[in-house]
């Protein structure tokens, strides 16, 4: 792309936000509860009655004979924000692998909310349904603007012709505005994502995936590489999402658990070793075996 066509669609995404930050303005005495992701969305609701919008019972997954996780149960409340803590190789992100269809397990029961099976459901499935993941390494589209990529988080899983024609209508683009705010790049809309730091691009990829109004959402060591600063931004960020979403935040950061979390559920090999307040956990004599005995 040239320099002018690059300017002029800088310019494009200026005017579209100015129009989104006036329109957003009228309905903020009206609250904020028009804006990002509530736990369900109109077209696919999940059946969080019994009290849980994850449950996995018993689950086991081996890789050539080692049991990476080994009859792992939980559960996770609506609106909920649940920390994993564990050592290296406790199974975490392979417990992430299972519940968003990337890893099948050999044996066990994983539910999204008490009707939805996700074992009988594919990774890209798994994604329709409102269950978001975030890796470690943030994947922005580098060569594409702040706006543009969370323009495109919108089409992800549409045909080729209708993502040509696709055009935000105004309840997306008001989330789009609110998004921004949120993720703390409203100052930022027409940079190319490969500009931003490290913190910001972990954000602006927070920010797609809230695009989609995810009801649970998985993060996979959010902070890790990020500054003091960033962490303590991220922390908030976090809380703020808190309720009206569900989140379960994999982290080794004790600090920043501990500004974020309720509960924290300590994993090792592959199973809960405990549960409870990080005090309570951090005071449990297995945990600090597994934590300093090795
Ligand atoms: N696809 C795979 N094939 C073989 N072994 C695997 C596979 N995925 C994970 N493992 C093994 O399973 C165990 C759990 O790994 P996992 O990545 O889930 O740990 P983790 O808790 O996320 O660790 P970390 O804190 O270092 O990210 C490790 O011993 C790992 O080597
Ligand atoms: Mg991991």
């Amino acid at each position: 792309m040239t320099p002018d066509l690059l300017e002029q669609g800088a310019r494009r995404i200026e005017q579209r936000m100015a129009a989104l930050a006036s329109r957003s303005a009228e309905t903020e005495s009206g609250g904020r509860s028009a804006g990002i992701g509530r736990i369900a969305k109109a077209d696919g609701e999940v059946d969080t009655t019994h009290g849980r919008i994850l449950y996995l019972e018993d689950v086991s997954v081996s890789f050539d004979g080692f049991k990476a996780i080994n009859k792992l149960s939980l559960d996770i409340a609506p609106g909920e924000l649940r920390c994993i803590i564990g050592p290296n190789g406790a199974g975490k992100t392979t417990m992430m692998d299972i519940i968003t269809g990337k890893t099948r397990p050999d044996e066990g029961t994983v539910f999204f909310g008490s009707t939805i099976d996700l074992l009988r459901h594919k990774e890209a499935e798994i994604a329709q349904l409102g269950i978001g993941r975030k890796f470690q390494k943030p994947t922005v589209f580098e060569h594409l603007s702040v706006f543009e990529n969370l323009e495109l988080a919108l089409k992800t899983n549409k045909g080729v012709k209708a993502s040509m024609f696709f055009k935000l209508d105004s309840r997306q683009s008001d989330r789009l505005a609110e998004i921004l705010l949120t993720i703390h790049l409203a100052d930022s809309v027409a940079r190319l994502a490969g500009n931003l730091s490290h913190g910001q691009k972990q954000w602006l990829e927070i920010g797609m995936l809230l695009m989609q109004d995810p009801k649970l959402l998985l993060l996979d060591e959010p902070v890790a590489g990020m500054t003091d600063e960033e962490t303590a931004r991220t922390a908030e960020l976090f809380l703020t999402l808190k309720g009206k979403h569900s989140l379960m935040v994999v982290e080794h950061d004790m600090s920043f658990i501990r500004t974020i979390s309720d509960i924290v559920t300590v994993l090792c090999d592959g199973s809960v070793l405990a549960q409870g307040t990080l005090d309570q956990v951090q005071a449990d004599e297995r945990v600090i075996e597994v934590y300093l005995g090795r």
